[in-house]
């Protein structure tokens, strides 16, 4: 059995919800420019509007407080409280993220703050973005920005959101903004996201001693393609970059070894000390295992891979496998001795309401059940699991795929912005309620 006090939570991010691009003195995010470069993202999508969720914050907080959820994790937009990333603050920005944490507290829903969910302002991209080492500074000044602002409300800190996500996507692989292939600067930007955690850490402490600090990875099992050794080498460089550049450095206070050399060159003494700084927790987001294949062409030397098609795959082609799930919470678990939150976890489809006009979403709903019993395993085999967010409260901006991937508990039907709660939203609700029910007669 879980704990009594284990967090049942949804998660989202700036903008992938927030919309009002524009709008109050926001500045431009390299999301803003990169998504609408023709070709960039499906059906030419952008984050311009999105789920309104600036507008109407109001009623999500509604929906949460009626699915009985008691947290939820969303991201601050760096541009929308600094628009030119460092350099004077927006008021009206702030005040916005003031009014969402009075309205989660009101409805007692406890807020988790993250600080960097991909969106970086234009104006750093220009002077080197994560390959500018003094980027750790700008983010430690946001970062101080953020909890002297937010501190008194605000406990649960995050400073990144899978840093090895937008560091490959975007330096390595060229599928996420500024769009690159180059193995120097996808190190550097890897060292340079290390030392901003280190940094803000510290930042977040000296402003607010009661907070509980931690980053989130995304780990998963990295598999070979196929049985060829060429493939098992590929998937286990994907280990490294994937699963370990980022949580291993943090935590244990080293590169992985497969890595080591290849960052070596933008080490400065006294580095891997500034970037080992204590953390509360450590948060999983976990969707599937990934594939590797080796590919001598490649910058990196090897390719991403499409799950095969003979593993069982969501509607989104991605593999299914909670027991794979259940191995990463235990495995974290032990490596890294440190309290587990998952802080994404849910599944991608293509729905559409019926002639009813609701949303059945019965995959969903068997993704959630398979997932949170393997969690269950997880935590009854050891594992220190506190909390579980579902991804996503509403359908979003999902990236390269636009608004086709709907990742939801929540439908959002963009053209009008009504939304409309998924059959999996009851669902997570009578869960959440049959939890809170437990042991009270
Ligand atoms: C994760 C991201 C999140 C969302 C889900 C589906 O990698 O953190 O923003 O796109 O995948």
């Amino acid at each position: 059995m879980l704990p009594r006090d284990f967090v049942w939570g949804v998660s989202t991010s700036s903008y992938q919800i927030e919309g009002a691009a524009q709008a109050d003195g926001r500045g431009p995010s390299i999301w803003d420019l990169y998504a609408k470069v023709p070709g960039h993202i499906a059906n030419g999508d952008t984050g311009d509007v999105a789920c309104d969720h600036y507008h109407r914050y109001r009623e999500d907080i509604a929906l949460m407080h009626r699915m009985g959820v008691g947290a939820y994790r969303f991201s601050v937009a760096w541009p929308r409280v600094l628009p030119q990333g460092r350099g004077a603050p927006n008021e009206a920005g702030l005040a916005f993220y003031d009014r969402l944490i009075d309205g989660l507290l009101a409805a007692g829903i406890e807020p988790w703050l993250c600080l960097y969910h991909w969106d970086l302002p234009q104006a750093l991209q220009e002077e080197g973005g994560w390959q500018n080492r003094e980027i750790a500074h700008w983010y430690a000044d946001y970062a101080t920005l953020v909890a002297k602002r937010y501190g008194d409300r605000v406990r649960r800190f995050v400073t990144f959101n899978e840093p090895s996500v937008f560091s490959l996507f975007g330096y390595g692989l060229a599928w996420h903004p500024p769009g690159m292939k180059d193995a120097a600067a996808l190190h550097q930007a890897i060292h340079h996201i290390n030392l901003a955690h280190g940094a803000g850490v510290d930042a977040i402490r000296t402003e607010v001693p009661r907070a509980l600090v931690g980053c989130i990875h995304n780990v998963q099992p990295s598999r070979p393609l196929t049985d060829s050794t060429e493939d098992a080498a590929a998937a286990e460089l994907l280990d490294a970059y994937w699963n370990r550049a980022f949580p291993e450095p943090q935590v244990l206070g080293h590169y992985p070894e497969l890595l080591a050399k290849r960052i070596e060159p933008y080490v400065q003494a006294g580095d891997l000390e500034r970037i080992q700084r204590p953390v509360d927790w450590f948060g999983v987001n976990h969707y599937s295992p990934i594939f590797a294949r080796a590919d001598a062409a490649a910058p990196l030397g090897f390719a991403w891979a499409d799950a095969p098609a003979n593993v069982r795959r969501s509607p989104i082609g991605w593999q299914l496998d909670p027991e794979a799930f259940r191995d990463v919470l235990i495995e974290v678990s032990r490596r890294y001795g440190l309290p587990v939150y998952v802080t994404e976890n849910g599944a991608g489809a293509n729905e559409a309401p019926d002639q009813n006009g609701q949303i059945l979403d019965p995959e969903r709903v068997d993704y959630l059940k398979a997932y949170t019993s393997a969690l269950r395993d997880a935590f009854a085999a050891g594992a220190d699991v506190r909390g579980y967010f579902v991804w996503a409260l509403l359908d979003n901006f999902e990236w390269g795929a636009g608004y086709a991937n709907r990742f939801g508990l929540v439908y959002v039907d963009y053209p009008t912005q009504r939304r409309i709660p998924k059959e999996s939203a009851h669902w997570y609700a009578r869960l959440i309620h049959s939890e809170a029910m437990r042991g009270v007669s």
